[in-house]
């Protein structure tokens, strides 16, 4: 194939889309005829989540991958998620419409940074969030995710030290449910960072009735404040099986589709971050994958994701142990 300057210049294919396609319907046409799966973050448009064939959390998203028999995997989330589906599945084409859509908190954790950190507690296991490269992760014992952290954490005898890398909030979080005390790195989500207090009190003051629903990876003041606290499927089991029916939902603003699609009778109230008017949180990074870049990515078969292999071998580690910790466990 003949990688164009422009696309790699790019990050993506910028070929145009033919006028008059009906893109959804192409897009699962050609799926269809290269074996191709479409796997969705909650945290894409809800556009995306419609035309995937799985949608899920990150551990989901991490077990369908090791799961799946498609030819190709195309990943409509962020990088690591990538890497972390072709770590799983290297005979695999592993393909991500954007390579620009990084995440900020693997971004946060520079790989030689984080083994200095590592070398310098020799007797600490180490745990890392899965949001993080394939290189970091090739320096930890054990990967988690939201849904799994708290449980994986506790595997580990009491006496054990740890080192907890990279989100210093969800890292807090687990040591204040589990009384451990994780040695943090100070690394955050740029999303979760930045819901405001304030914004949340005042929504609470105008619905004294919604549950607040909120990400670990959110600051403790915010946590403090919550009924709920959990992974957007944990948050998402709540909101459609509980009794309630109003919710203000402090994690990215793409989970509002699933929630609402599974419960349309319910109100679903995005908490807006402290410096927007926009009402709702999104990812910009996240949101970078467009329906047009997914119908281009799986025609042209390009961005594919590739790890080398020597470190594929060290990072595969890592995750197998968190899927065989999930598979115990019944997560
Ligand atoms: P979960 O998918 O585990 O809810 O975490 C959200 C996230 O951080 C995605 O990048």
């Amino acid at each position: 194939m003949d990688i164009k300057a422009s696309w790699i210049e790019k990050g993506y294919v910028d070929e145009p889309i033919p006028p008059g396609i009906d893109l959804k319907s192409e897009i699962r046409r050609i799926a269809r005829e290269k074996n191709a799966i479409i796997l969705a973050h909650y945290y894409q448009e809800g556009v995306l989540q419609d035309i995937a064939d799985f949608v899920g959390d990150s551990l989901a998203l991490a077990q369908k991958a090791a799961s799946t028999d498609a030819d190709i995997i195309v990943m409509c989330g962020v990088h690591f998620m990538g890497e972390t589906n072709k770590i799983l599945c290297p005979e695999k084409k592993v393909l991500i419409p954007d390579l620009n859509a990084t995440c900020s908190l693997a971004e946060s954790c520079p790989a030689d940074d984080f083994a200095a950190f590592v070398k310098a507690h020799p007797d600490h296991k180490v745990i890392s969030y899965v949001n993080t490269t394939a290189a970091t992760k090739a320096y930890t014992d054990v990967v988690v995710t939201s849904t799994n952290a708290k449980e994986i954490v506790e595997s580990f005898p009491k006496e054990q030290p740890l080192i907890f890398g990279p989100d210093r909030n969800l890292g807090a979080y687990i040591n204040s449910i589990t009384g451990r005390n994780m040695l943090l790195w100070d690394g955050a989500c740029h999303v979760h960072e930045r819901f405001s207090v304030e914004k949340l009190i005042e929504l609470k003051r105008l619905h004294p009735q919604a549950k607040i629903l909120a990400h670990p990876e959110c600051q403790a003041p915010i946590i403090k404040l919550a009924d709920v606290v959990g992974s957007t499927s944990a948050l998402l089991k709540y909101a459609v099986s509980s009794e309630h029916d109003t919710f203000l939902v402090v994690t990215e603003s793409g989970i509002l589709h699933e929630m609402q699609r599974q419960a349309p009778d319910r109100t679903f109230i995005p908490v807006p971050p402290d410096d927007s008017t926009c009402g709702c949180n999104e990812c910009n990074f996240m949101r970078l994958i467009t329906l047009s870049k997914v119908y281009n990515t799986l025609l042209h078969e390009w961005p594919a994701v590739e790890v080398d292999p020597e470190l594929c071998a060290k990072a595969i580690r890592p995750i197998e142990r968190m899927l065989d910790i999930s598979r115990k466990l019944g997560l």
